[in-house]
């Protein structure tokens, strides 16, 4: 058995593994005589003894069984096997393209990594090639074709990958890169003195380049939030990355499948307000997010300034972090804005003096702003409630999820009978 096609179609797809280059046929795979495999870009087609016998769409809910004895040896559509020895690159070639059975064939699960409000995500090793991943088990629901599909379509490097799906019993789990650091949310509770405002900076700055990108792709995430931004290294805050595509939808649908949804504290006020399931609203929504999350981690690093002022740090340092404060309180506020339309874009975010400030003020800045400022310096009443920001966001309502329309995030029960010890 071997695999056909033309020559330097076959040698890039040695190199790169996938990629759909030719115009039609990627390459021809000889089974078990007398079926023959062609794999195009949409479709797997089957044929026996040359004449077509089955055609499988290479798209969700579609499934494909893979065979083991010992190891993969073949594939399954339609209860007819398959035998192949080349159903790794076969299978890699089909990786998130649609369903596939067995995850207990192929991945060990090792431990819990996190739990969302819909989902269980679990370290996984490969059995195949030792490597590690994180596994998304999900309860079956058709919302999950978006998901994924809208994550495929994200290339920055502020998204994890979708490696492949694999369905279960009562659940799908989604095969993606491994993130080892702690979400922000865990992150913000184990540090005891919270975040600095260049902490802060990083995080936004990351955290804005990604939401550009899917809004440039017409996404909307409508779920950022801490517990959405995982750190795929722990001491690194520039290697953010925002998960959970299971609100996201396209902001050119003319109606939405869960139109209210987000979580409270985070969600826009023109969501949470919606009363006409048919209104559609736009991308906007996720600068509110964006904002509202500023706006906590400014809480932490306003502890963290509190805490140096008691601890009488240099009062220069003092002047300049609060100058800076200022200016982020001033993006958070027009990030916040309850109407959508005032709201800056992700781009005029990004273009903000909060993300250049901290970092280049010339000394002839400094010189001005310390004598500006300096007559203050005498004056300041560091307990005073008016150095405090003015929090907004309290106009964003609890009740975001009225029974009617349902919604897709619930707390869940549901068996991973895949894999036993983590039910
Ligand atoms: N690729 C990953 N690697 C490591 N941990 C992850 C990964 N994706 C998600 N997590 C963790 O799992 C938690 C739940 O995942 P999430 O996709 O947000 O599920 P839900 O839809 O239930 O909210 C996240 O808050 C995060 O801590
Ligand atoms: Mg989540």
């Amino acid at each position: 058995m071997f695999l056909t096609c033309c020559p330097n179609v076959y040698s890039m797809l040695l190199k790169t593994q996938i990629n759909f280059i030719d115009n039609e046929i990627i390459l021809s795979l000889d089974l078990q005589p007398p079926y023959k495999a062609i794999l195009k870009k949409d479709f797997l087609h089957i044929y026996k003894e040359e004449e077509p016998l089955f055609s499988l769409p290479l798209s969700y809910p579609n499934l494909i069984s893979w065979q083991f004895k010992r190891d993969l040896v073949g594939f399954m559509i339609n209860n007819t096997t398959y035998f192949t020895d080349q159903t790794y690159k076969l299978k890699e070639l089909l990786n998130g393209k649609l369903f596939f059975s067995r995850i207990q064939d192929f991945y060990t699960p090792l431990q819990v990594l996190g739990q969302g409000s819909s989902a269980k995500v679990l370290l996984v090793k490969s059995k195949h090639s030792d490597q590690y991943f994180a596994a998304k088990c999900v309860e079956k629901n058709e919302l999950m074709y978006q998901e994924i599909e809208i994550n495929n379509e994200l290339d920055h490097h502020a998204f994890v990958k979708i490696k492949e799906v694999f369905q279960g019993d009562t659940s799908y789990y989604i095969i993606m890169d491994l993130l080892s650091g702690k979400n922000l949310q865990q992150l913000i509770k184990n540090q005891h003195v919270g975040l600095t405002l260049e902490q802060t900076q990083k995080i936004m700055h990351a955290l804005l380049s990604g939401i550009e990108h899917m809004h440039q792709k017409n996404i909307m995430h409508r779920d950022i939030k801490p517990e959405n931004i995982v750190l795929q290294k722990n001491n690194n805050l520039t290697t953010l990355k925002i998960v959970d595509f299971g609100l996201a939808t396209y902001t050119t649908l003319k109606k939405y499948k869960y139109p209210k949804c987000g979580t409270p504290g985070y969600v826009a006020p023109e969501i949470a307000n919606l009363t006409d399931k048919d209104t559609t609203y736009s991308s906007k929504c996720d600068i509110f997010s964006a904002g509202a999350e500023e706006m906590y981690f400014l809480e932490q690093a306003l502890t963290l300034y509190y805490h140096q002022i008691r601890n009488v740090i240099l009062i220069s340092r003092f002047l300049l972090q609060r100058k800076y404060h200022r200016i982020s309180q001033e993006l958070v506020q027009k990030m916040l804005s309850k109407d959508p339309k005032m709201r800056p874009t992700a781009t005029e975010c990004l273009n903000h003096e909060f993300f250049t400030y901290y970092d280049k003020p010339t000394s002839a800045q400094k010189k001005t702003f310390f004598a500006q400022t300096r007559a203050a310096t005498l004056t300041v009443d560091f307990s005073s409630p008016e150095e405090k920001p003015e929090y907004k966001g309290s106009f964003v309502t609890n009740d975001i999820v009225p029974q009617e329309y349902g919604m897709q995030k619930k707390n869940t029960k549901f068996n991973t009978t895949e894999f036993d010890q983590y039910n």
